[in-house]
This record gives C-alpha cells, structure tokens and sequence, in this order.
C-alpha cells in the first residue's frame, strides 16, 4: 500500500487540515496559513490542495478543500498523488474519519504490474475516530478487484482467474472445487460449456464455500468472462478494446468475499464464478442455436454478444438449488446501463423492496453509489422465441439493462432475496480515489448491507 496507516503519530507528522468552503471564514488557523491561504486564493474549493511552508522552508501543514461537501470525502484520493512524501495527521477528528481515510488509500492506487512506478510514500496517522480495520479490509478488496480487471487477458484467462479465486480462498481457509471443460456437460451446466469451449482455455465453474456450515447462506455469483469477442456476432474494435474487463463481476465478487472473510462475518458463503472466454473458432456457439440451460429451459441465441447471461443462469441456477438467505450476482452485463446511467452509476435490481432500501441507504453511507431499476414484467414478453423456451435477446433492443434482468431472473425461483448488478467495473478517466482502470463497484456498500444483516 502506498498509503501507510500509522497507529502512533510520529514526532515529525505535519497535520493536514479539512476545509471546507463555508467552514473556511471561521476556521481557526495560525496566521501565517490564513496569510499563506489568502494569498493564494484558497478558501476550501472542493479537490484542491495547499501546502503551507514554515519559516525554515520545509512543510508546516497542508489543507484540502472539501468545497460545499458535494463530492463527497472519498475526494481526499486527490491527497495520495498532491501530498509531499512523509508523515501526515489530521488536525483534529474529521467527521467522515473511516470514508475520508479510505479515500486516500484508494487514490494512491497504481497497477505495477507490467512496470509502473508505485504511487508516492504517504505515512498517515489513523485518526482516533476511524475504523482502521474497515479501511484495511475494504481497500484490499478495491485493489484486489482492480488489479484483476487490470490485467490483460494474456495473463488473466479463465485458468488465472481460478488461480486468483483459489489463492483468495486459500487465504481464509475456504474450500475450492472446479468444473473444468467436458466435466461441464457432464454435471449439467451446457450454457457456461458452450460459451467458453471456442477458447483455447477450458471453460470452468469455480465454487468456493467459506464459513460455518448453518449459518445463513449468502451466495455471490460473477460474471468471469476473460475477454469478449462477442463471438460470431464480433464485436467492433471499439466495442472489444476493453474488454479484458469482462471479468469485473467476478473480480467484483472476489473482493466482497475477502472483505467478508476478513472480517469474518457470521455467514455461509459461497462464490461462484463462471470462467469463460466468448472466442471464435469452429466449434463456437452460433447465432440461431438453441441451448439447454441447467434449469431445464431452452435458449435461442439471437446473439452470441449476450454471453453474460448464459453462463451466469447456469450459475444463478446452481446457486438456487439451495434456496440461498441472499443470492447476489454481478455482471459487466450491458452497454445499455451504461448509456442509462453512465459509468459511475451501476444499477441494481430486485424484487425485495427492504433489500432494496438498505442498498439505497449503504450506498449513500459509504459513497459507493448505486441506483435501482426496475424488473418491469411486462418487458419480459421481449425475451420470447419461436422455437424455445427463451430467447437470450430482444429484437428492438430497448431497455437492454432491465430485459437483461429478467432473463436472469427466470432462472432464480428458491432464493429468500435476489439481487443482480449490472456493473462497468471501470473508471474511464482518472478520479480522486481510482485511476484510470478497473474499478470495484457496489461491493463496499454490499459488504455494509451484509454485515448488518447477518453480521456480529
Ligand atoms: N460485456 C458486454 C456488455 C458491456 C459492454 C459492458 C461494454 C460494459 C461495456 C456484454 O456481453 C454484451 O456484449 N452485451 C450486449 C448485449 C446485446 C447483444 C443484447 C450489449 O450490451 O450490447
Ligand atoms: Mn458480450
Ligand atoms: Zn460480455
């Protein structure tokens, strides 16, 4: 981590003072950075930083405009890339202290991988009102789920990504089993089987439970797909370029698992992720094929792009056989979300209305935003086939985020609640707390929703 959390304040921490613009009159401050501020036109605008020199020309403090608290606190991300090297402190206790350190972790984010240099050496001193432990926990999930979504297909096909869930599960003592290839036919899951078999990588089907056998089951299911080409139907060059990120769901679900384990939640989980490439070759599903679906209903593949939805039914249907408490799954699913809500926004949907709410509530609490849409039935007829049960696509492609939904929810019946998120899991241009790259979304609010429900 770029960011280090200190416990003890060292003797030569400089404080860094929270400003914002309304507070900025009143403030009080030494003179000498009133002076300094005013000279330099400071007065709390939101995202800008000023160090303040001493007399000696090192560094006295440091203030962070917080403007009219609209951008939220996550905005102290900025602080990881502006701040000078060295030992910092908040003077006094910021009100937001857990989400306003968070985001400075977050911001000093950078994907090393393939050669780029680790962002700046920033030693901050927990505030005494922060949750320390939270902080930790959710931003190694964020910079789990990143570094997957990061990382090109070469080097995060679907056998690296079971690599990834084994090494998480590892971790916390989780059990990992693995359907590879033909084993898919044979134990009845031919969706995931013929979106992936195109690949020169199996297809599979990681299932990692973790935690106390009766505890309340708590089910997440990702979308793995490693690369989509879209398939015979080929996506443009525009279309494919990001899309190593297609593996954002299970990247998304990976890191709310490790959150939940480390934070040892008292609940059954289980993680599924089906991992697949959607390539082109002979022997890849065609337009016009009808499927078999684990649940028992036909599918006509009106498009072999509409991938996501094939593998993750035979997921979700697995996943209902034991009629989980919570059943969540998360999808890089549609462009459609995106041109709904653009890229910062995930929808989610869901029949249960109080779950609903306490998303709405987490959500807002914790500055992971999120919005519902609706299941709305009527648009259901859309999904239907000549031939068989389902179609996997609409012919006027309205709506494509909420018919999405409801081809999933045909295959969950037994599941107490169901939620599913359609997410980009990417920030397309640099923000405060995260670069440019994958993005965790939904899963911190997630991880607040789960804990109150079920946790200690
Ligand atoms: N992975 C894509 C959806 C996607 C595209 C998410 C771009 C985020 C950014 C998905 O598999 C897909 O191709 N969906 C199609 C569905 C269509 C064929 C009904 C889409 O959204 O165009
Ligand atoms: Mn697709
Ligand atoms: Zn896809």
């Amino acid at each position: 981590m770029p960011v280090e959390l200190l416990e003890q304040r060292p003797e030569n921490s400089r404080p860094l003072r929270l400003v914002t613009s309304a507070g900025f009159a009143e403030m009080a401050l030494p003179a000498e950075t009133r002076a300094w501020a005013e000279a330099n036109g400071f007065s709390g605008e939101a995202g800008r930083v000023l160090v303040v020199a001493n007399a000696q020309g090192g560094i006295a403090e440091a203030l962070f405009g917080l403007g009219n608290g609209q951008e939220g606190v996550l905005a102290a991300g900025t602080l990881a890339r502006s701040l000078p090297e060295g030992d910092w402190h908040f003077a006094g206790e910021p009100d937001e202290a857990t989400l306003t350190v968070l985001g400075l972790v977050l911001g000093g984010y950078v994907f090393t991988r393939y050669g780029k240099k680790p962002g700046k050496a920033i030693r901050l001193t927990l505030p005494k009102n922060a949750d320390g432990d939270l902080v930790g926990r959710a931003a190694e999930a964020v910079f789990l789920a990143r570094d997957l979504i990061n990382t090109p297909t070469n080097d995060m096909g679907p056998q690296a990504l079971e690599d990834a869930a084994r090494k998480l599960a590892q971790a916390h003592k989780a059990s990992v089993s693995v359907i590879v290839g033909e084993a898919l036919l044979e134990q009845g899951f031919p969706m995931i089987h013929a979106v992936g078999r195109a690949s020169s990588e199996a297809p599979r089907l990681i299932d990692i439970g973790w935690g106390r056998k009766d505890a309340p089951k708590v089910t997440l299911v990702g979308k793995g797909v490693c690369f989509d080409t879209g398939g015979l139907d080929i996506k443009p060059s525009s279309g494919m370029l990001l899309m190593k990120k297609d593996m954002g769901g299970a990247a998304n679900v990976l890191g709310l698992a490790s959150m939940l384990m480390s934070a040892g939640v008292d609940v059954r989980l289980r993680v599924l992720i089906p991992a697949v490439e959607n390539a082109i070759s002979a022997n890849a599903f065609r337009p016009g094929d009808v499927l078999q679906s684990r649940k028992g209903l036909t599918v006509e593949i009106g498009n072999t792009d509409a991938e996501g939805r094939l593998i993750l039914a035979d997921a979700l249907a697995l996943a209902d056989e034991e009629a989980p408490d919570l059943l969540i799954d998360m999808a890089t699913l549609t462009g459609a979300a995106r041109v709904a809500l653009g890229p910062d926004l995930p929808p989610f949907y869901t029949g249960d209305d109080a779950l609903a709410d306490e998303i709405a509530r987490a959500s807002a609490g914790v500055e992971d935003p999120l919005w519902r849409m609706p299941l709305w039935k009527p648009y259901e007829a859309k999904l239907s086939s000549k031939i068989a049960d389902i179609n996997n696509v609409t012919t006027d492609g309205f709506a494509g985020s909420i018919t999405a939904a409801l081809f999933l929810q045909r295959f969950v019946e037994k599941a107490r609640s169901w939620v599913h998120f359609d997410i980009f899991g990417w920030n397309p241009s640099d923000r405060p707390h995260g670069p440019t790259g994958g993005e965790a979304q939904a899963i911190r609010a997630l991880e607040r929703v789960i804990s109150g429900r079920f946790g200690k």
